[in-house]
């Protein structure tokens, strides 16, 4: 079992996470209304739910959230608001095909293996169901990036390095408390793909008039893959 490097600032991830009332979490609600359909009262399996900090506009879609988490800090705050167990994302305890919705919202640089995320997703996920992730922009967003001015982003060629880095433009968020493994662009996408999914829409999102900070992707399990 991976170590749950949340526990140790689960309390502060609640205050940080609830008190962004400010344009990054209501973008983030804004892509999860665009790429989730009305639930009607399914359920949909949040993965690395956190502190549950997305139950409410999941439910406001119409959907039932039930959340897994590796951190057992954040689960504290999580079990308050929705149904959780404590799993790792790449072996979920869930039967195959079984939920219409998963999510994974925020996660992918949490972990080495965000693409065993993924395939696992696609396993519990049923035929036609679906699979929206939501993250950090890969190419924007990193240690790699110098977000000091919004309007101006600074990559340089660390860009490539998939090693977990805890250096950070900013000393107040989340990234140089846990650090943050980083995906490429390609190897997200391609993820998708082999894991079976077929990607049906994407959404990029930023600050007003600045580089976008939030990539998204919701792709739908593939009958046939599923079938054979
Ligand atoms: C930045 S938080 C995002 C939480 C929530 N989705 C949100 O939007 O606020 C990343 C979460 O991923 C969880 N996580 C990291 N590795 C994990 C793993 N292997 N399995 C399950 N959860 C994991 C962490 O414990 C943490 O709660």
């Amino acid at each position: 079992m991976p170590v749950a490097a949340y526990d140790e600032i689960a309390d502060w991830y609640a205050d940080w996470v609830g008190g962004l009332h400010n344009s990054y979490s209501e973008r983030v609600a804004d892509v999860l209304r665009r790429l989730i359909p009305p639930g009607d009262g399914r359920t949909s399996l949040d993965i690395g739910c956190g502190t549950g900090a997305r139950a409410g506009v999941l439910r406001d879609l119409g959907w039932q959230p039930v959340g897994v988490d590796l951190s057992t800090g954040q689960l504290r705050h999580a079990r308050r608001i929705l149904p959780v167990a404590a799993a790792d994302a790449t072996a979920l305890p869930i039967a195959t095909g079984s939920v219409d919705l998963a999510v994974s919202i925020l996660t992918h640089t949490d972990l080495p293996d965000y693409p065993g995320v993924i395939a696992e997703a696609a396993r519990v996920v049923r035929p036609g169901g679906r699979f929206v992730h939501v993250g950090i922009h890969p190419c924007f967003t990193g240690a790699f990036a110098d977000r000091s001015d919004p309007a101006r982003i600074v990559v340089d060629s660390g860009y490539h390095r998939r090693e977990r880095r805890w250096d950070s433009f900013t000393t107040q968020g989340v990234r140089n408390r846990v650090g943050a493994w980083h995906l490429p662009l390609a190897d997200l996408l391609n993820a998708f793909q082999a894991a079976g999914l077929e990607i049906v829409d994407t959404v990029e999102s930023g600050p007003e008039a600045g580089v976008p900070d939030v990539f998204a992707v919701a792709a739908v399990s593939s009958p046939r893959q599923s079938a054979a």
